[in-house]
């Protein structure tokens, strides 16, 4: 079928409220994200008609690129954005974008961008509503904190008619590195801004296949009769990069696979597969499930535990360099590009089933899936049809793909016509560019525009960011006191360390073909 391009989902479609007028001022603004995804997803938001008449954006960093940041933005919007030179709404967005150049740690600074951003009030009626992006390195968020609030910057302000002006800041990750570095950071955001006003990123809550997790379980009746140990065998959730480090590698020898994408990324798609349904979809109530699901994991054991760093491989004919040749990396580094743990949520509903999660850069492929294996019946009536030119019998396995190919597939037997009872696998299965079309969104859309309209259900709250730490950090510090000398341990382009097979040989499993 062919797909059709869909419009960019309005943010609860429920509502398709637009936010106020306001000021996005993205404090980092010269660094990739911003242009390969912030300002393409202001822009689809612009497209779709969601974002206020009354809107500007300002960018801040530190060197002086006054006259050529719009351009670059324009650039960005086009080719990260997928959208037409010609579009007739481009130029007029476009020029409500500027630039402002500062140091973050200069209190002088902040006083002129003080004076653009009531200067942009007034030419763009942007009414005094401000949006903080921090997207800078995060070594620069205590600072940008502090000074907005020292400048007087980061509390609502009285208007002429008797309301408010509202602020918000949004937080990149990584928002901490353990959990007292973490909790340090909450402490000093907590000092300047309500907890309500903050917005902790986690750009995987953004997509579409992500929140999809939550209707697939509570919208349909189905399958939560069986959503528990009584039925599921185990659950795997796989976050696979074919990329390397991509020239990030003074960043990423701080960060590692644990850091950058389990303790995020991971954590929030555990918590979307195994919380229980919350009372409602208001922020505090979805939130408080997650972390329950967070808090009812047992401490991990460093025996629970892989991790490896890819190798130099060739790979379809190129030749890729190991994470220790890459720019910037050490050459004897212990960072690891791949992390694996096997992990239990004692509770209720999923006591004694593992949790076999996995991530890493240069893996054979780029896909992200959550596959729940189902336990088999307890009666194998069709035994016999084993390895009679049929698969036999196969655990029923619901595969929810989260990128690139979106979708859901349930697999399960099914009789192979003919005289005997042979077994074949089938699928069912759910393509979302199918049903629905592509889209172009980048998930930023939602973040951005829930941001824009303060709603925080899709984002991480204080308890949440403290309980995933709580778990990692542990992990971390077992890792720091133990290096390991086979590294690297897996060549690029392929599936990751031996050792990551071996703990699921042991439980007597394997992962999944993905
Ligand atoms: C980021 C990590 O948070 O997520 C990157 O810092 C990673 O290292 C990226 O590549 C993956 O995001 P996505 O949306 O491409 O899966």
């Amino acid at each position: 079928m062919p797909t059709k391009e869909a419009a960019i989902t309005p943010a609860g479609q429920q509502t398709e409220r637009i936010p106020d007028p306001c000021i996005v001022v993205i404090f980092g603004a010269s660094g990739d994200l911003t242009k390969r995804k912030l300002l393409p997803a202001l822009y689809h938001l612009e497209q779709a008609g969601l974002l206020p008449k009354d809107f500007a954006v300002v960018g801040v960093a530190r060197r002086p690129l006054e006259k050529t940041f719009p351009p670059d933005m324009k650039e960005g919007i086009i080719s990260g954005g997928g959208v037409e030179t010609s579009d007739p709404k481009l130029d007029p967005f476009v020029s409500r974008i500027q630039y402002h150049a500062m140091n973050f740690d200069d209190a002088a600074g902040y006083d002129s961008l003080k004076k653009t951003l009531a200067n942009i009030d007034k030419k763009f009626g942007t009414k005094g509503n401000r949006l903080f992006y921090l997207a800078t390195a995060p070594e620069y968020f205590s600072d940008i904190i502090k000074y907005l609030g020292e400048h007087g910057m980061a509390k609502p302000a009285e208007t002429a008619d008797g309301g408010k002006t509202w602020v918000r800041t949004i937080i990149e990750k990584p928002f901490g590195h353990d959990l007292e570095s973490a909790k340090a950071l909450n402490n000093e955001v907590n000092k300047v801004f309500d907890e309500d006003q903050i917005f902790r990123i986690d750009h995987y809550l953004g997509k579409e296949t992500v929140q999809n997790i939550l209707v697939f379980r509570f919208a349909n009746g189905i399958f939560e009769n069986s959503w528990n140990r009584n039925f599921i065998d185990h659950v795997e959730i796989t976050a696979a990069e074919s990329i390397g480090i991509e020239g990030r590698g003074p960043f990423y020898e701080t960060a590692g696979a644990l850091r950058d994408v389990i303790q995020n990324h991971v954590m929030e798609l555990l918590s979307f597969v195994a919380m229980e349904p919350p009372v409602s979809f208001e922020a505090s109530a979805v939130r408080a499930e997650k972390v329950k699901v967070w808090k009812a994991i047992q401490p991990i054991h460093p025996a629970d535990t892989v991790r490896g760093q890819y190798g130099p491989s060739t790979v379809d004919g190129k030749q890729i360099v190991g994470y220790r040749q890459e720019d910037r990396v050490h050459p004897r580094s212990q960072t690891e590009t791949y992390a694996a743990l096997r992990l239990e949520i004692e509770n209720w509903r999923w006591a004694g089933v593992p949790f076999y999660i996995r991530a890493g850069k240069r893996l054979a492929k780029r896909v992200t899936e959550i596959t729940i294996q189902f336990k088999q019946p307890p009666l194998l009536l069709f035994k016999d049809a084993e390895g009679k030119g049929g698969e036999g019998i196969r655990p029923n396995v619901l595969s929810m793909r989260i990128q690139p190919d979106e979708g859901i597939s349930l697999r399960f037997g099914a009789k192979i016509p003919g005289p005997s009872m042979n077994i074949g696998t089938v699928k069912m299965d759910f393509s979302y560019a199918e049903a629905f079309g592509k889209s172009s969104s980048n998930g930023y859309e939602r973040l951005l525009l829930d941001a824009m309209l303060g709603d925080g259900t899709l984002f991480a709250h204080r308890d949440g960011v403290e309980a995933t730490w709580s778990l990692i950090t542990p992990i971390l510090e077992a890792w720091a006191k133990d290096p390991i000398k086979e590294l690297p341990n897996y060549a690029a382009g392929t599936w990751g360390p031996a050792t990551a097979d071996a703990m699921l040989k042991s439980d007597g499993r394997k992962w999944s073909k993905l």
